[in-house]
């Protein structure tokens, strides 16, 4: 590995979109989030057009692609329907996910070693069309592995075990994350993360060299609701720099 480089920040704005559907209005606009996010230093735009369309809308993506003049990571599950969208949307990058009608979020990466002929067919479309894919996958060897065979740019590895635990467990989890980005790495993967990262925990994710890029939503739209959207994406960009920073610092004095 040549150096650390910075870190990326993807914000997921999946939620404002949550907090219009409540009302099925028109206000707030997950367009305009991507103004104010953009503004705070986003590196990039994470949305998630679901099946059951709870929060984001057709008309978001389509909007979303003309105005901001971030990157979009387009994160949708392996069908037909998705397909077909990304292909007329065109995002810069696809992030397969797998998708459960009854979920509350995602849950779990997506199989790509049971699912790899699916995965492979869907791939190859996007691929066709100038699509970068990343896979959001689990934080397991052979689930990186086949990720790297089946030729994606990157993985986005599953954060959520490791939000979810504490103590000796969060420290389990945070060393599985590592292996998994170092193998990456290894085989040419960029490596991505993301899922249930907070103010609180991200520092640890953020301070894998291998890791360079994160995708947030639900903590920073949370935050936004008492400090405002802008501010509240500042803080984080500033988070990443830090552990960042700090990592840097460490690899140099290691040698
Ligand atoms: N990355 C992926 C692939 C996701 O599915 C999600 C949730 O939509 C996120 C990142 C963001 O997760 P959170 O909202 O918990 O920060």
């Amino acid at each position: 590995m040549g150096g650390v480089l910075p870190v990326r920040l993807g914000v997921n704005l999946d939620h404002v979109a949550t907090v219009r559907q409540a009302r099925k209005t028109t206000e707030p606009n997950p367009v305009q989030a991507a103004l104010l996010a953009e503004l705070g230093g986003a590196d990039q735009i994470t949305i998630h057009l679901r099946e059951d369309r709870r929060h984001i809308q057709d008309y978001d993506l389509e909007l979303m692609r003309r105005v901001t003049q971030l990157p979009i990571n387009q994160e949708m599950g392996v069908t037909e329907e998705m397909l077909g969208i990304a292909l007329r949307i065109h995002p810069n990058v696809a992030c397969l996910v797998p998708e459960k009608r009854a979920e509350v979020t995602t849950e779990g990466g997506l199989d790509v070693v049971g699912n790899r002929e699916r995965v492979a067919h869907a791939m190859e479309r996007l691929h066709a069309a100038g699509i970068a894919v990343s896979l959001f996958i689990d934080p397991e060897p052979a689930q990186v592995r086949v990720a790297a065979e089946l030729g994606a740019e990157a993985i986005e590895l599953h954060t959520g075990e490791y939000a979810n635990s504490r103590d000796a467990e969060q420290a389990t989890q945070l060393h599985r994350l590592e292996a998994a980005a170092v193998l990456g790495n290894d085989l040419g993967l960029e490596v991505h993360a993301g899922h249930g990262l907070t103010y609180q925990n991200v520092s640890r994710v953020a301070s894998i060299p291998q890791i360079v890029e994160l995708n947030i939503g639900h903590s920073i739209i949370a935050r936004a609701l008492y400090v405002g959207l802008r501010q509240a994406v500042t803080e984080m960009r500033t988070l990443l720099t830090e552990a960042r920073n700090e990592a840097r610092l460490n690899s140099l004095s290691d040698k």
